[in-house]
């Protein structure tokens, strides 16, 4: 079977830390104008069931820099909502293309797709986890807080949160998670995370959780396919005081968002428009994160 990247954990502890060298490498060598063509000729092909700006620009133009190419495939072209059976989909893509990473609506759908696939399968984002995003976190972590950090996440227990918190136990930071109990990680998550040499607290108290912090991450209350129980969710963030804002951090505490954000929702404008926030550094590390990841899978590092 390929080496597919459904989550976070589908890596050692140990390739994570390939992975995350490899693509402060691949980093150091874009800024000094040398990156190097490790794929040439290799093709992607990407299938989004959901809408995308990060995810598609960071692989295409990874992609491109890593001497291959990639190709696009919209909701409009892949026809998961019932034009063929989803492991026709993949059993066919996999004939013509090295890689392949798809952004699908049901976690299940992707393991299906995995199931049948003869290339890797990158999770480009599901409603349960979003890998990539962490692989990008951890290394904007690592290069502006160190390898020991202290870190929060305040607001949903939603797909970003759910494969960060794995991250952060695989490379063994301490993190503390504060949501409300409804929209809670399960517990089978956090189980999976504890597994590695990280520590998880839990708190549903937001300044609890911000306090000695060296950064606090926030996302969307109300993730793409959830907009029907938009006024419910917002209404329990509202009154459990989860956004994220000045008055809630201390003046050095960084701020993560793994973008889009909905300012005056969960962070303010003030906030990630200020110096502390990192997102810029996040998203541009998408682009970095995935090369070294698909250096990785496709074996050349
Ligand atoms: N963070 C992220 O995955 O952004 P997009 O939805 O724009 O790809
Ligand atoms: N939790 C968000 C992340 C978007 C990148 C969503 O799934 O919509």
């Amino acid at each position: 079977m390929p080496r597919h990247f459904r989550d976070i954990d589908d890596l050692s502890p140990a390739d994570l830390d390939t992975v995350l060298d490899t693509a402060a490498d691949l980093k150091a060598s874009l800024d000094r104008g040398d990156p190097g063509a490790p794929l040439p000729d290799r093709t992607l092909a990407m299938l989004f069931e959901k809408p995308s700006t990060r995810t598609r620009v960071s692989f295409e133009t990874g992609m491109t820099q890593l001497g291959g190419h990639a190709v696009f495939l919209g909701p409009e072209d892949v026809g998961l909502d019932g034009r063929e059976p989803i492991a026709d989909l993949s059993r066919s893509i996999s004939r013509y293309t090295d890689v392949i990473m798809a952004r699908l609506f049901d976690h299940a759908q992707l393991e299906e797709f995995c199931k049948y696939a003869t290339v890797p399968v990158i999770n480009g984002l599901t409603d349960d986890a979003h890998p990539c995003q962490t692989l990008a976190d951890l290394l904007a972590i690592r290069e502006h807080l160190g390898r020991d950090a202290e870190v929060a996440w305040i607001g949903d227990g939603n797909n970003v949160a759910r494969s960060f918190a794995v991250g952060c136990g695989m490379i063994g930071l301490d993190l503390t998670i504060c949501m409300p109990e409804e929209y809670a990680i399960d517990e089978e998550v956090l189980d999976r995370a504890r597994d590695f040499t990280g520590t998880i607290e839990t708190t549903s108290d937001p300044r609890e959780a911000a306090a000695g912090a060296e950064a606090v991450y926030t996302d969307v209350w109300v993730s793409m396919g959830e907009e029907s129980d938009r006024e419910e969710k917002l209404t329990t963030f509202r009154e459990g005081d989860f956004q994220v804002n000045a008055s809630l951090l201390d003046s050095d505490t960084r701020v993560l968002h793994c973008l889009p954000a909905h300012r005056g929702e969960e962070i303010t404008a003030e906030v990630l428009e200020s110096d502390r926030a990192l997102v810029w550094e996040q998203a541009e590390n998408r682009l970095h994160a995935q090369k070294g990841l698909l250096t990785f899978l496709l074996d050349a590092v």
